[in-house]
């Protein structure tokens, strides 16, 4: 059996499940080079049917979430509005709402200039006159429009709840297919939720809790826009932020939110001081306290908040196994936080859990449906296309004066690495969601903190605060990492606290105000050909990690294929480019190859 699952939203994505694996998965915004792309997934969803063997092969389609908000497709809200238009939208639409019951505004009347009637597939949007009814019908359309892309019935289309998806995804990332699994999830909203329960006992996933009390990724998300960073993307901003807050302020901002929700038991409940919105009651309260203060009290909260229901949950359902979905899973300090709980006996959050990967959770939901006993369906997160050799490319980089070296060995990579050279690595299968991990990756030494100003310098303009992150041999995980729990981390979903000897080693590439790393823990059977570079370095340096960020510039999406890594390479100073055959250097870049054989194949 091969189905589509299908996330047509913020980042939509789509994946194909064969049998009971996840065997492609990708988002729109590789191929429209659109960060956020939230449009129609079309050229995702043909790489996937190419993927099942064409058209004729799909038995079943599944669509992520039940609602659809008609006028955030007209205008494509999530990718079209900057932090000034999210700001008007506060003013404009939700004040309004909340405060004199406008129920009668639509985003299509307020911000008409986001109109877009010429997206695919362009003969529904580009009939006029039809927006008030398909207010009504667009989640019955969007059935219509998917079924019609890919030559089906529409009956052959379904749509599943959204954090059945979340949670689907999960557990079937995960390694835990014996014994009890409490499965939960904790998101910014989505069919009617915000955090639920589910127990995963045999082959049932039951739910057992869902409330649209739970919050507190509301408020991370509006109160990122109100310290002036775009909302739904830049939460991980905040996060990174917050170790710089220190001192009696924090109290201030805690005692602020603890105010406004609490745990009871296995539930969330409002506080005695509940916000009427999300943003404007935060933007009073906080006036005054400085940026750091309010992104570490946020933080602190969150973690504090999470830390008890997740205890709580354990507690009541004697479970000791725990998988964490959606999107503030994406929180990698507060997932370090539950992870090191002392009673969690094992725990772990997928890669890029928020809406995104929900293509992959409606497939598998679906297979669930049909009856096909799923366990670690996910096997990994290298999902995409391949990159492959390119000859036109390498003989273009000739053309723009840069050195070619052909086939070089992992322990020629792996001494340009040593000797300080920074390399976009663009090889084999392409990684699902937003953390690169090895094959479309900016790949550097970690060890000295002057590579970080030269990184964002030369290609990433990361904002000031913001760390890199590394990526290490599973062996030395336990020399580098204070992980009491043995917590997996395949794709950078965890912060961990580093030893001294940790820090010593990887200091480029963790937080430089608490120590802590997002680090990619890999195992040799997950990326054999990453693993062995990391080993050739460690052979040359006795350190058994690198810096690891992802290959894109600053504001656009990751790489695709060998074009656009070229393409990124020869816009920026990026030292290097290592492709699926060819190492090509900088002219100017002072490093070359050693070894006289490999040399003497430069130009
Ligand atoms: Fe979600």
């Amino acid at each position: 059996m091969k189905i589509i699952g299908f996330h047509w939203d913020h980042h939509s994505s789509v994946a194909l499940l064969e049998g009971a694996t996840i065997t492609a998965c990708v988002a729109e915004e590789r191929f429209t080079r659109i960060k956020n792309e939230s449009r129609f997934p079309r050229q995702a969803a043909d790489f996937c049917e190419r993927m099942a063997g064409g058209r004729g092969k799909i038995d079943a389609v599944a669509i992520a979430t039940l609602d659809k908000l008609y006028d955030y497709y007209l205008l494509n809200v999530m990718q079209s509005f900057s932090i000034a238009d999210f700001i008007q939208e506060q003013h404009l639409f939700w004040k309004p709402w909340f405060y004199e019951g406008r129920r009668d505004l639509r985003m299509r009347h307020l911000f008409p200039q986001y109109i877009d009637r010429t997206q695919y597939p362009q003969k529904y949007w580009s009939v006029l006159g039809q927006d008030e009814k398909r207010e009504e019908t667009f989640a019955a359309d969007g059935d219509q429009l998917v079924a019609d892309h890919f030559g089906l019935p529409v009956e052959k289309v379904r749509r599943y709840d959204h954090h059945t998806c979340h949670a689907r995804y999960a557990l079937h990332a995960s390694n835990f297919h014996d014994g009890p699994v409490l499965v939960l999830t904790v998101d910014g909203f989505g069919d009617g939720a915000n955090a639920t329960i589910y127990l995963k006992d045999g082959d049932e996933l039951e739910r057992h809790y869902s409330t649209p009390d739970c919050t507190l990724g509301r408020y991370y998300r509006y109160i990122t826009l109100m310290l002036g960073m775009r909302p739904l993307e830049h939460e991980y901003k905040v996060m990174g932020l917050a170790p710089y807050g220190r001192g009696k302020q924090i109290e201030r901002v805690l005692n602020i939110l603890h105010r406004t929700l609490q745990v009871e038991g296995t539930r969330f409940v409002p506080g005695p001081d509940k916000p009427r919105d999300s943003y404007f009651p935060f933007r009073d309260l906080f006036e005054g306290i400085r940026m750091d203060y309010i992104a570490a009290g946020l933080q602190l909260w969150v973690e504090q908040l999470l830390e008890q229901w997740v205890g709580n949950v354990a507690k009541h359902f004697d479970v000791s196994t725990v998988v964490m979905g959606g999107g503030v899973a994406m929180n990698v300090k507060a997932m370090g936080r539950l992870g090191q709980m002392p009673w969690m006996k094992r725990f772990f959050v997928a890669g890029s859990s928020s809406d995104e990967s929900n293509s992959m959770g409606a497939a598998l939901c679906c297979a669930a449906e049909q009856g096909v006993k799923l366990g670690k369906a996910v096997p990994s997160l290298y999902l995409g296309s391949p990159a492959e050799a390119e000859a036109d490319i390498l003989a273009k980089a000739r053309t723009d004066g840069h050195v070619v070296v052909r086939n070089p060995s992992e322990d020629q990579i792996a001494d340009a690495l040593a000797a300080g050279i920074v390399i976009g690595r663009c090889v084999g299968r392409m990684e699902f969601g937003q953390r690169a991990l090895g094959n479309r990756s900016i790949l550097a030494d970690p060890t000295s903190p002057e590579v970080v100003p030269r990184i964002n310098a030369m290609i990433k303009s990361r904002d000031f605060w913001m760390p890199f992150a590394p990526v290490i041999l599973d062996v030395f995980a336990e020399e580098y990492l204070l992980n009491p729990n043995g917590v997996d981390s395949p794709h950078m979903t965890i912060a961990y606290h580093t030893t001294d000897e940790g820090f010593r080693v990887l200091r480029a590439a963790c937080h430089p105000a608490d120590r802590t790393a997002r680090a990619q823990i890999l195992r040799r059977e997950q990326n054999v050909s990453m693993y062995s570079l990391l080993e050739a370095f460690l052979r040359r340096t006795g350190r058994a990690g690198l810096l690891n960020t992802s290959f894109n510039l600053h504001g656009y999406p990751i790489v695709r294929d060998t074009a656009d890594a070229y393409d990124v390479f020869n816009r920026t100073e990026l030292d290097a480019l290592l492709t699926a055959d060819a190492l090509v250097l900088k002219a100017a870049c002072q490093y070359r190859p050693t070894s006289p054989d490999l040399a003497s194949q430069g130009r």
